[in-house]
């Protein structure tokens, strides 16, 4: 593939998120909290995620080393970042969550691999064929030292918000609680928050467009799927904190 066909599929992309935002922002996505009938064959919840987030770090691989582009110690940072981060969200994460009986539309885990296969194309191919191969010196440029504290501060607000909602049920419940305390204080959901600012950090460090599709794509799915969760939240809870924003902190 040119580097022209791949740029003009990257402005595809991202355009089609943009585009997708006003409609996702009138439909709820029907997992988690929100599922209900009527979406087609279910499986089980943890085997979903499992599926549909499993299959990431395999295609991410897949463009990344079948790339003919010298690899640097900075390519194999971008592309390690990506897999570790899937490695615990499809490996890990679920069997952590206590959602044993649950189940997940398989069209949703079907729009999740989809969502997988363009985003690992768009970064992997990025990087095996194209650039973000720096040299060492990346390390120490600004860009990088920036990026790097913006990501890691968005893996510690989503890990630490996603414990917290965890461990708001013993083994073997299912309903939910009014999360309290830290970032649930100020917002409902400081696990996608935390999501959005991590790979904002990301791309940051990767300094060119690729980077951007990812953390763009995280915002049009999340903040619409925050926006319901907080509308959900002051639906079931009537003492829910009315001061509580839903997205960012004071601001939404
Ligand atoms: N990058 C992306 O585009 C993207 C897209 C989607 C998700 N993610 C990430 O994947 C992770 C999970 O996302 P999610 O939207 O499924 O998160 P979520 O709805 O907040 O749920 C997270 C876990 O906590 C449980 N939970 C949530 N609120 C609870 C409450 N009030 N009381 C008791 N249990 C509660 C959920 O159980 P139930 O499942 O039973 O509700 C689930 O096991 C997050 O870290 C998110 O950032 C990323």
């Amino acid at each position: 593939m040119t580097v022209e066909t791949y740029t003009y599929l990257l402005y595809a992309w991202i355009a089609t998120g943009i585009i997708a935002f006003p409609f996702l922002l009138k439909k709820t996505a029907p997992y988690g909290r929100h599922t209900t009938e009527g979406w087609g064959p279910m499986i089980s919840n943890q085997w979903g995620w499992v599926i549909q987030e499993g299959v990431a770090p395999i295609f991410i691989s897949f463009w990344f080393f079948t790339g003919s582009l010298e690899k640097t110690t900075a390519s194999y940072f971008f592309y390690g970042l990506y897999v570790l981060h899937y490695v615990y969200r499809s490996y890990i994460f679920p069997f952590r969550t206590r959602t044993q009986g649950k189940k997940i539309p398989l069209v949703i885990c079907g729009s999740a691999v989809f969502f997988n296969f363009c985003n690992t194309f768009i970064l992997g191919y990025y990087l095996g064929n194209i650039g973000g191969n720096y040299g060492n010196e990346f390390f120490y440029s600004p860009l990088f030292i920036i990026g790097f504290i913006v990501f890691v501060l968005g893996v510690f607000i989503n890990v630490k918000s996603d414990n917290m909602l965890i461990n708001l049920r013993q083994p073997g419940e299912s309903g939910y609680k009014i999360p309290t305390g830290f970032l649930f204080n100020y917002i409902s959901c400081p696990n996608h928050f935390g999501e959005i600012i991590e790979w904002t950090g990301y791309a940051i460090m990767f300094g060119a467009l690729p980077g951007w599709s990812f953390p763009l794509w995280t915002f049009v799915n999340l903040v619409p799927r925050t926006l319901d969760h907080h509308k959900w939240y002051h639906q079931k809870f009537p003492d829910y904190p009315k001061e509580r924003k839903a997205v960012i902190p004071f601001v939404l």
